[in-house]
């Protein structure tokens, strides 16, 4: 009998003991939906997150297979050669930083070549909290020593180099820069008996004109499809430019709102440090914000980046020479439901740059303002000032370009038109059986 009792009360704080988990489990799920229906944007923006939630994310998109015929790459200059094989090297600082941290954002800076710049932004990401965690790929457009020297010196993080082959500006006399032969301004090919097909105003290319939206479309898909160094990697890449001014809490703000992201906007494809609008610090509201995706540090993942790939014919084909215009006016639209990004109430990153990407380096009209100067940081900007429990602040009209736009030209040429899709098509080719 004794032995019996005993065995009883054994059994009865056994099975407490087993149980315990299971009610804290239950507790615990409990607070978490309590947590999420108190705060969430589900009751502030039932019809935002009912009707414009994507359905379609997790479909699986057909893989973009494309025959060798498909891709028309122009004769490399040895220039652009060597380049190329200067891409293939690894990362460098891998002695110091021997490894990336396991949920890290890439960073892809891209630039072209206005140095004065480059180096304001590279000390302001020098005092980024979490840099060090993290891969900077730099991608340049044309070859500059004053550009690969800046980018050299780097040494608080992984640093990878990669220049666009094909940038018009590798090519002195043959496409994608200027041919003997090519057509002018507003020649008509048939009188002159010249090569090139007019944009939709009658001018013909221009090489330092088409090479920003060149670059752009070849460094995200080489970022994407092209380098063992993302191969696999299912996190979100960062892009931002040379003369945007990076705040030191940019980077864990980041990292907080690619969290956030699929709890609090559903409908957001990106995060972004900054304002759609340049020229905006941010509302300064405890609130997040879901808008229109801005130039300005914008994020996203492999999946989005799949939605925008199988898009090439539309981005290659509209005949407008800014990358960001065509993705407002063709891309976005063909989506099918607003894009928007989600963003803090205060600006992570900053426009700084007056001169245009084109005056900056004209020996006359030489365009040098210091970029330093309009940045003013406050302490708020040093650490991470975004809240989990702030409610999403929507701003549903989409100002600016929209479907519909035809374009401001200067993408007229069909070999421009064929090189961007040989760029979304040649790491995707299969060998013909
Ligand atoms: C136009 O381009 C073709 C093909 O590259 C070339 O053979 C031809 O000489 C060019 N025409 C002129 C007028 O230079
Ligand atoms: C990528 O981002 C989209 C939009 O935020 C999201 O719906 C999707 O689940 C993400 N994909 C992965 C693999 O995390």
């Amino acid at each position: 009998m004794a032995f019996y009792k005993r065995s009883r009360a054994g059994n009865d704080a056994l099975s407490l003991r087993r149980v315990l988990p299971f009610v804290l489990v239950v507790l615990l799920g409990v607070l978490f939906v309590i947590f999420l229906i108190k705060d969430g944007t589900v009751a502030s923006y039932p019809s935002f997150a009912n009707m414009e939630n994507p359905s379609s994310w997790e479909k699986d998109f057909p893989p973009s297979v494309h025959l060798k015929s498909e891709v028309k790459l122009p004769k490399q200059t040895t220039l652009s050669m060597s380049l190329e094989q200067r891409n293939k090297l690894p990362p460098r600082n891998m002695d110091l930083f021997p490894n990336l941290a396991k949920d890290h954002t890439k960073i892809v800076l891209y630039v072209h070549n206005r140095p004065q710049y480059l180096q304001v932004v590279v000390r302001s990401l020098s005092a980024v909290e979490g840099i060090g965690e993290t891969l900077l790929i730099v991608s340049h457009d044309g070859y500059f020593a004053e550009m690969d020297r800046i980018v050299q010196g780097i040494r608080f993080c992984q640093v990878k180099q990669i220049f666009a082959p094909y940038s018009p500006h590798l090519f002195s006399d043959s496409f994608p820069g200027v041919s003997p032969g090519d057509c002018r301004d507003k020649d008509d090919p048939a009188v002159k008996k010249c090569n090139g097909t007019a944009d939709q105003y009658g001018n013909h290319r221009s090489p330092k004109i088409v090479s920003l939206k060149h670059h752009w479309w070849w460094m995200m898909n080489t970022v994407w499809d092209g380098m063992d160094e993302t191969k696999g990697f299912s996190g979100h890449i960062l892009f931002i430019e040379e003369d945007h001014y990076i705040y030191p809490n940019a980077y864990r703000n980041l990292q907080l709102l690619i969290g956030l992201k699929p709890l609090k906007c559903p409908a957001c494809y990106a995060a972004n440090l900054a304002p759609s609008d340049v020229n905006s610090k941010g509302e300064g509201w405890d609130m997040l914000v879901a808008e229109k995706i801005g130039n300005v540090g914008y994020t996203f993942n492999r999946t989005v980046w799949g939605k925008i790939h199988m898009k090439a014919k539309e981005f290659c084909s509209f005949d407008e020479y800014n990358w960001d215009i065509t993705m407002w006016a063709t891309v976005y639209p063909s989506f099918g439901t607003p894009v928007y990004t989600l963003r803090g109430p205060r600006r992570s990153a900053a426009h700084f740059g007056k001169c245009g990407l084109h005056q900056g380096q004209g020996k006359s009209s030489a365009c040098i303002d210091n970029g330093d100067a309009n940045v003013r940081l406050d302490e708020i900007d040093k650490i991470l000032n975004i809240k989990p429990e702030w409610q999403v602040h929507v701003f549903k009209k989409q100002t600016g370009y929209q479907a519909g736009f035809k374009g401001w030209g200067g993408w007229g040429d069909e070999r421009d038109r064929e090189l961007c899709l040989s760029f979304a098509y040649m790491y995707h080719v299969v060998e013909s059986s």
